[in-house]
């Protein structure tokens, strides 16, 4: 299995939604080990297709993470996926023109810069390309003075969860600071 950095029970919960509403394509911005792609993917029917967005030398452990999300793009071919990786910054025109024309997607989940200004830009462009948007990292919270990278997504998320016909908040993380997941029908 590949490295994950979710909470199985979050992930899982988002891989559910999806199957209920018949999701035969995902997109996932920022995917690192490739851990929550594979998850997901593989609840999805076989011949779904597949579409990650990834940094490279984005990561701490690139070296490890390239490899591994690579790996994890060749099994899900193998398995019968039409996977496909798109090395680049999520935010730059070049990389937006080669997802849509992967697209339209089913669902989309972002999870890469979690900073305003490239949450925003992802939500932008992905939005209008899937008829479902998820954001990790909605349950993050520290204290004002804690120091540290920041993490701007649960306040994105407070500003447009409400903005959509439906929304769904997982949130099963044991410390209740972190991870969660944030769900948006946009149909
Ligand atoms: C938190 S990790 C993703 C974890 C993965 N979704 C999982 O749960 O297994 C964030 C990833 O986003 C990538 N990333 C950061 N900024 C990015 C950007 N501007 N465009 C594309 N990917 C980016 C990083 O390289 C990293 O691999």
């Amino acid at each position: 299995m590949s490295t994950m950095l979710q909470v199985e029970a979050e992930i899982d919960g988002l891989a559910e939604i999806l199957v209920g509403e018949g999701v035969t394509s995902y997109l996932e911005i920022g995917s690192k080990f490739g851990g929550s792609l594979l998850r997901v993917a593989e609840r999805l029917p076989v011949g779904s297709r597949i579409v990650s967005v990834d940094l490279p030398k984005g990561t701490k452990a690139w070296v490890q993470s390239e490899a591994e999300l690579k790996a994890v793009i060749a099994k899900l071919r193998l398995h019968g996926y039409d996977a496909h990786l798109i090395w680049g910054d999520s935010t730059a025109k070049a990389v937006v023109e080669q997802v849509r024309a992967l697209g339209p997607f089913d669902a989309a989940f972002i999870d890469a810069n979690h900073t305003l200004p490239y949450v925003e830009k992802d939500f932008a462009n992905y939005a209008l390309m899937t008829r479902i948007i998820a954001f990790h990292d909605i349950a993050w919270r520290r204290a004002p003075e804690w120091v540290g990278t920041r993490i701007d997504v649960p306040e994105f998320w407070a500003r447009v969860k409400d903005t959509a016909r439906q929304h769904a908040e997982l949130k099963l993380c044991p410390t209740a600071k972190n991870n969660g997941i944030g769900v948006l029908w946009l149909d």
